[in-house]
C-alpha cells in the first residue's frame, strides 16, 4: 500500500512570523507489523528556515493548530488534531467525514482531546466522548528540508473495546531510535459507537465505523486537507 504525504497539509503552511511554506511531500510505503504501521523510505519537506522546521504552529484548510516544542525531548508536539466531523447525531454509527467540513479556527492542540467511549462504560466519563475523531502528530525538532524520515503510525490495541493514544508517548520511541522518526496516532470509535453489529445497523448505517475511522485517518494527510 503506497501512502503518500503523510501530515501533508498538516505541515504545510507553519505559521511562523519568519517562517514562509514549504513544500510537503511524502512518498514511502509501510508494513503492517503487529498493529504498528511502519512507515519507511519517508522523503519530507518541511517548514524550513535556514534549513530547519521551527515553530509549533500549522494552518490546514479547516484550522489553525498551536503545538508547542519541548527543547528536553526534542518533539513539536501536536495532539488534539481533528481529523473528521464528530461522529455524532445523524453521523453516528456511519462513515466518518473527513477532513472535518467545519472551520475551527484557531486550536490549542497542546492537550489530547477526549478519548473515544469504551465498551464497558455506562456512562461519559469525564476525558472521554463520543466526538473522539482526534490525531497526535510528533515531530523531531529541528528536522530539515532533505531529511528522509519514517513515519510511524499508530492505533492502540484492546480489542476495539477500549484504549486510546493517551498512554503512547512518543518520547521513548523517538528518543531511542537509532534515526529520527515521526510518530502519529489516532483514535477510532469503540465498541458499540465503533464496531456495533446487526441488521439494523447494516441497513441503516456502516458496519465497522471504527475500521473506517482508522481508514479515514490514513488518507488525511494524502488527502491534502
Ligand atoms: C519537556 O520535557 C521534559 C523532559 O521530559 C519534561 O520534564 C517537561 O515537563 C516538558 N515540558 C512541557 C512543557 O511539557
Ligand atoms: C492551551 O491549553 C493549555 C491547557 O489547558 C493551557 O495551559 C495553555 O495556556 C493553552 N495555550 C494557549 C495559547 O491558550
Amino acid at each position: 500500500m503506497d501512502y503518500k504525504r503523510l501530515v501533508h497539509k498538516f505541515l504545510k503552511y507553519a505559521h511562523n512570523s519568519d517562517l514562509t511554506m514549504l513544500h510537503y511531500f511524502f512518498r514511502f510505503s509501510f508494513a503492517l507489523i503487529a498493529g504498528v504501521v511502519l512507515g519507511s523510505s519517508g522523503s519530507a519537506t518541511v517548514g524550513q528556515a535556514n534549513g530547519q522546521l521551527v515553530g509549533s504552529s500549522v494552518t490546514l484548510d479547516y484550522g489553525t493548530f498551536n503545538g508547542f516544542a519541548n527543547a528536553s525531548t526534542g518533539i513539536i508536539y501536536f495532539r488534539g488534531v481533528r481529523f473528521a466531523d464528530a461522529p455524532i447525531g445523524d453521523l453516528r454509527w456511519r462513515s466518518p467525514v473527513s477532513p472535518p467540513t467545519k472551520h475551527l479556527g484557531i486550536v490549542n492542540a497542546t492537550q489530547f482531546a477526549d478519548a473515544c467511549i469504551e465498551t464497558a462504560q455506562i456512562t461519559v466519563s469525564p476525558g472521554t466522548s463520543e466526538d473522539c475523531l482526534f490525531g497526535n502528530v510528533f515531530i523531531p525538532i529541528g528536522t530539515h528540508v532533505d531529511d528522509k524520515i519514517p513515519v510511524m503510525i499508530w492505533f492502540h490495541g484492546g480489542g476495539y473495546q477500549l484504549g486510546n493514544t493517551h498512554n503512547a508517548p512518543p518520547e521513548l520511541i523517538m528518543g531511542s531510535s537509532s534515526r529520527p522518526l515521526i510518530f502519529v496516532s489516532f483514535e477510532y470509535r469503540l465498541g458499540q459507537f465503533g464496531f456495533l453489529g446487526g441488521t439494523e445497523i447494516s441497513k441503516n448505517g456502516e458496519l465497522n465505523a471504527g475500521f473506517l475511522d482508522q481508514r479515514a485517518a490514513l488518507q488525511w494527510g494524502s488527502n491534502g486537507r
